[in-house]
């Protein structure tokens, strides 16, 4: 399709996130996402025997986003955009240096042994739960990754930035997926890259809709972490005790891009941006509380 901009130069990057030596284990079923609105799960065998899980797209399944980076260029442009604050940027750029979360995503034996114990309806609908989430993430990690690159040389601040939300985006997602291989299950994220089909959104759309993900993300993982806090017994999986710090990502990203919308004032201002603002915030919000009430164990919500 025309408006489909494949995002390239980023099959390297995608291996970087997937360096967990388990999901090479015969024992282990890698989930390939297919593009098929209308194929159910399949099975197929790759050339060293593993078992591949295609799994089916629904209207929850997190989306790849790809944008019109040339226009992006133009509204980073420090000459031609005279309401980017510097000043700021730099701020928010030391901020994300400091790595807060650098030594927080450490695993340990409780991840195993909790998989283990987990069965039935419960255990399959966690790991959907998994799928769903890394792939959330590793969508972000794209993203910003390919934004960091382009914009290098209009605004290096600014692109440092987003190269440092992928690394953090591509964290969780790698802790998501590791967590997948308690299950013996491993998402095929090269492959994920390659083959899913990539939503084009304007800009301006890719700042509400991201500004959103992150703000929701953060109130998603601190409300789940603070339940369980109060509810241990419903802590089924050690995860859930990561999400205090990692909600801290999320909302960092979300400040950087409430910046970015306001150095580009006519995305915010006028009648047709603050309908387009509530039809997103309508349209992110109840994904993402769809996929709170359907993934998290019923009973513990
Ligand atoms: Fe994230
Ligand atoms: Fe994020």
């Amino acid at each position: 399709m025309a408006l489909l901009k494949p995002i390239t130069k980023l099959n390297h990057l995608s291996t970087t996130i997937t360096t967990n030596p388990r999901t090479t284990l015969p024992r282990h079923t890698t989930i390939r996402m297919s593009s098929s609105t209308t194929t159910g799960p399949t099975k197929t065998k790759n050339s060293s025997g593993n078992n591949k899980k295609g799994v089916k797209e629904t209207l929850l399944a997190p989306r790849f986003y790809t944008t019109d980076f040339d226009e992006m260029e133009q509204l980073f442009n420090t000459e031609m955009n005279k309401n980017l604050n510097e000043a700021e940027f730099e701020a928010l750029l030391q901020e994300f240096k400091t790595d807060y979360n650098q030594t927080h995503f450490v695993r340990n034996k409780e991840f195993k042994e909790a998989a283990d114990e987990m069965q039935g309806p419960l255990r399959q609908i966690f790991v959907e739960f998994l799928e769903r989430s890394c792939t959330a993430e590793f969508s972000g990690f794209l993203l910003y990754k390919e934004l960091g690159r382009r914009l290098k040389k209009t605004n290096p601040v600014v692109a440092e930035i987003f190269s440092l939300m992928s690394r953090d985006e591509a964290r969780h997602a790698g802790f998501l997926n590791k967590g997948l291989s308690d299950f013996n299950l491993a998402l095929d994220l090269g492959f994920l890259t390659k083959a899913r089909k990539y939503t084009f959104f304007k800009p301006k759309f890719i700042f509400y809709a991201t500004y959103l993900s992150e703000k929701i993300g953060y109130w998603r993982y601190i409300t789940i972490y603070r339940h369980l806090k109060a509810n241990p017994e419903y802590q089924c999986y050690p995860i859930f005790k990561y999400f205090e710090n990692w909600c801290q990502d999320e909302n960092r990203h979300g400040d950087f891009f409430s910046a970015l919308m306001k150095a580009q004032p006519q995305f915010l201002n006028d009648w047709k941006a603050k309908l387009w603002a509530r039809f997103f915030c309508l349209s992110v919000y109840p994904p993402l509380c769809s996929h709170i009430y359907f993934c998290i164990p019923k009973g513990s919500c």
